[in-house]
């Protein structure tokens, strides 16, 4: 069986407890095959060696990297999310255009590939993840890998004129082409990436996913909803709900019931849209008044990018702005909260909650959904109030699907969630539960890696 070789910009080496979903399953994929996880180290030092970080874990590898301070700036404070995050979620209000972070991402991604194709057989299957890491497989192949590469973007893929506003665009997004697979989230990736390649990437489309670069190099695209390993969360939340942290919280919401939502600080997330709809919704629902309490967790992330910054002093402003107009001297209408919990404990709250507010203006998937669902009491689950115009809002139908910029269709939605008879939850909890065990976090990996062998 061929080795598999993992790359992405966040390695989760075991024992750091960063581990979410996707690292939970990416370990099981290379327990399977053997292999190697290749990454940044997710440390900065003043000087950068580009000495190799090894750690072993039975026949797993973690191999990692230090970057130094001005190439962290350039590429990932930079280039990544200043430049392709904001685009990749259709803001190019946001995007940051000048020239100088460019040659930075540029300038890591060689350097992985440096580092990683000397340590590379030609028999190995190579699966490169997300926008960080565009280019990383023409730099290989510069190099003389002829392994297998697949690349999985993890966010959405923009509306081809959106792509097309980017400065030097071509240049970046054709380094796509020196895949064999490039996965996607939903099918409308696929298809917008198809456009993208028709209308502005001088390829062809031969036929549904079967892609053909200028110089006549075919290679696949095709989409790959990413699941979760829905069977262990469910089990993590119901034990869970034991703990101090969850039952505490529980204690301090009597009689009241709860809204919760759990977010990276990022402007995709709708965040601020999120708050004012909670705010419409105490305004347009009087008779509900003090019946529900919504907590916000909202860890902050890239906090050395302006743009993050801002939003977080946005949100305190919101927050206190709801809370001083609604909050009685008993009750808070509104928690909001920075910190990070344990992903046990998060599933804790999800289960504790009737209703779980997920609405970003953008998202490739969002697992925070799904893992909302898996974590429910089977007999008397929650609400799940979803974004439309998040991936995971084409397979979690059932859902109360909502438009997130519509501040009335959200506090309308709240509402019904929150009152929703007994079995008309169970319902529509059955129907999403299925489908995500159907779905989970080994299929994707299956699916993928049988396709990108293929
Ligand atoms: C998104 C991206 C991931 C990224 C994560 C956390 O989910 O798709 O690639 O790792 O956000 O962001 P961070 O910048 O902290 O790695």
């Amino acid at each position: 069986m061929s080795r598999l070789v993992v790359v992405s910009n966040r390695v989760a080496i075991p024992g750091e407890n960063r581990a979410g979903g996707l690292a939970v399953g990416l370990q099981a994929a290379l327990r399977e095959h053997g292999g190697m996880w290749f990454g940044w180290s997710g440390k900065t030092v003043r000087e950068a060696s580009g000495e190799l970080h090894e750690q072993r874990d039975g026949d797993i590898r973690y191999v990692t990297i230090d970057l130094n301070r001005s190439d962290l700036d350039a590429y990932y404070n930079g280039f990544a999310n200043r430049t392709l995050w904001p685009l990749l979620h259709f803001r190019l209000d946001l995007v940051d255009y000048s020239r100088e972070t460019r040659e930075g991402y540029r300038r890591v991604n060689a350097l992985f590939a440096d580092k990683l194709a000397p340590m590379l057989r030609d028999g190995d299957t190579v699966w490169i993840h997300d926008y960080h890491l565009i280019p990383l497989a023409s730099l290989l192949r510069e190099r003389g890998v002829g392994a297998r590469i697949g690349f999985f973007l993890h966010v959405p893929m923009p509306s081809a004129d959106l792509v097309a506003a980017m400065p030097d665009h071509a240049r970046l997004f054709s380094t796509l082409y020196a895949y064999d697979l490039v996965g996607f989230q939903t099918l409308r990736d696929v298809e917008r990436f198809q456009d993208y390649v028709r209308l502005f990437g001088g390829g062809r489309v031969l036929s549904e996913g079967v892609l053909e670069a200028p110089g006549g190099r075919r290679f696949h695209a095709a989409a790959f909803p990413i699941g979760i390993d829905t069977a262990y969360i469910a089990q993590q939340a119901q034990a869970a709900v034991a703990k101090p942290a969850v039952r505490d919280l529980r204690n301090s919401l009597q009689p009241r019931q709860l809204a919760i939502g759990v977010d990276r600080l990022d402007y995709s997330k709708g965040l601020p849209e999120r708050f004012r709809g909670f705010e419409r919704y105490l305004e347009r629902h009087p008779d509900q008044r003090g019946s529900l309490t919504y907590l916000q967790i909202a860890p902050v992330s890239r906090g050395d990018v302006a743009e993050y910054r801002l939003l977080r002093n946005e949100l305190e402003r919101i927050a206190g702005h709801i809370n001083g107009g609604h909050a009685a001297p008993e009750w808070t209408p509104l928690r909001y909260v920075n910190r990070n919990f344990a992903h046990t404990t998060l599933t804790g709250f999800y289960r504790a909650a009737r209703v779980g507010l997920v609405t970003p203006l953008r998202d490739g998937m969002n697992l925070v959904a799904k893992e909302y669902v898996a974590a429910q009491d089977p007999e008397d689950p929650g609400v799940l109030v979803l974004s439309l115009l998040a991936g995971a809002a084409y397979e979690l139908k059932e859902a109360l699907l909502v438009n997130p910029h519509d501040l009335d269709g959200v506090a309308d939605a709240i509402a019904t969630a929150a009152n929703m008879a007994k079995a008309q939850r169970i319902e529509r909890w059955r129907a999403m539960m299925d489908h995500l065990q159907r779905h989970d976090i080994a299929a994707w990996m299956r699916d993928y890696l049988s396709a990108l062998k293929r």
